[in-house]
């Protein structure tokens, strides 16, 4: 790592409630959104390890609204698996270390926001899932944060990202993406803007259901990728959920429809040959199977009626956001090559088509469970 900052992480360690001199830092490369670096410390003479994490702020404009949703969704993770007996509570939620002013994040001269966890031994993530064990494993490591976080008392948590899966929102965007055309795209992309249109029938499903009560508002992840599950490196197992900035007050299905979308195709977002992405029967089952074992304990009649059609749901509004940024000019989401959120959509469309295919199947799998 460069010299700067390696210098600038000495500074910031500094900051915090940490006892010991940092003897060195590494930037971890997994993850897109935040800056995260793995300090090792010289603490009583044993090498200790911390994350040091500069918070996104361009992302999260409130980051004291992150970090009270964090420090409150944490605590109690800690209190519920304490009250249960569980063992290894700091490898199985994360732990802030708060600064030596007590606070949750420490905040630079320069406006950037840093924020401390103990690092967690012993575990792994992985950009992409591999086998239908891990798919069962994604599944269970979500239902049960979510099955924590039922009764987490207190004031309605912080919305850090506000209307951040409204399905109907992303579609007018879209509508005025295509009718402004400002790029002089629309006409390579006429196809899929049709896709789009065609299915505006299903953007209001579960904001409706949301808003007649007929499905309840959750304490929710909302960025259930597999490389947000930390797995023991030696069982395998799920041991403990991170990137926690979008937990906030949402619906229990767009989670699960999130893990869909990116556990059950083998191929990667931006998959250039259309003829494999597709929605494995085998990874779905296993991941409900995982999912349900944990969230069949709380989930509603309703809410368990949803499930396939969640996976359908958000792939789609996936698909809607990479085709409105393409027709915008690519501001949003990061392009590496032309055409690339182009591309990217085609590839969310495709999988919704395979799972419109198989949605009947798919519910009654988890009709069975
Ligand atoms: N407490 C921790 N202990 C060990 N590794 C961690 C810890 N927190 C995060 N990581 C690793 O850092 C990666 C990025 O962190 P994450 O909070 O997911 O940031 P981003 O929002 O950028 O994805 C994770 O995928 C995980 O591999
Ligand atoms: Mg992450």
């Amino acid at each position: 790592m460069p010299a700067f900052e390696e210098h600038h992480l000495l500074e910031i360690s500094l900051a915090f409630q940490i006892y010991g001199e940092i003897l060195h830092a590494e930037p971890c490369k997994i993850g897109h959104i935040n800056e995260t670096y793995i300090a090792t410390y010289n603490q009583g003479g044993v090498p200790v390890r911390y994350i040091h994490q500069k918070i996104n702020t361009t992302v999260f404009k409130d980051p004291d609204g992150v970090m009270n949703n964090v420090l409150r969704v944490t605590a109690h993770l800690r209190a519920k698996l304490q009250a249960a007996g569980a063992a290894d509570i700091t490898r199985r939620s994360l732990t802030v270390i708060p600064t030596r002013d007590g606070r949750p994040f420490h905040r630079t001269k320069t406006g950037e926001c840093w924020r401390t966890f103990v690092f967690i031994e012993g575990l792994r993530t992985f950009e992409a899932v591999e086998t239908a064990k891990q798919a069962f494993e994604a599944g269970r490591a979500f239902g049960e944060f979510q099955q924590l976080l039922v009764d987490l008392p207190g004031k309605r948590l912080v919305e850090t990202i506000p209307h951040f899966h409204n399905t109907r929102r992303r579609f007018a965007a879209l509508q005025k993406a295509a009718a402004e055309d400002r790029c002089n795209r629309a006409a390579s992309a006429k196809a899929e803007i049709e896709f789009a249109l065609t299915r505006e029938k299903i953007t209001g499903v579960i904001l409706d259901a949301l808003a007649k009560k007929k499905v309840p508002e959750r304490i929710t992840h909302n960025d259930t990728k597999f490389n947000n599950v930390m797995l023991d490196v030696k069982t395998g197992r799920a041991c403990c959920v991170v990137d926690l900035d979008t937990v906030m007050p949402g619906c229990a299905l767009y989670d699960f429809g999130d893990m869909v979308r990116t556990t059950t195709s083998p191929t990667l977002e931006d998959e250039l040959d259309l003829s494999k992405v597709k929605m494995g029967m085998p990874m779905f089952q296993a991941l409900a199977r995982g999912y349900l074992e944990a969230a069949g304990s709380f989930l509603t009649k309703n809410e368990r009626a949803l499930i396939a059609f969640s996976g359908k749901l958000i792939t789609f509004t996936i698909g809607l956001r990479f085709l409105t940024d393409y027709l915008n000019g690519d501001t949003y989401f990061r392009v590496h090559r032309s055409g690339h959120n182009l591309d990217r959509c085609r590839t969310q469309f495709k999988l919704v088509e395979s799972i419109e295919r198989q949605e009947e199947a798919m519910q009654k799998f988890v009709n069975g469970l």
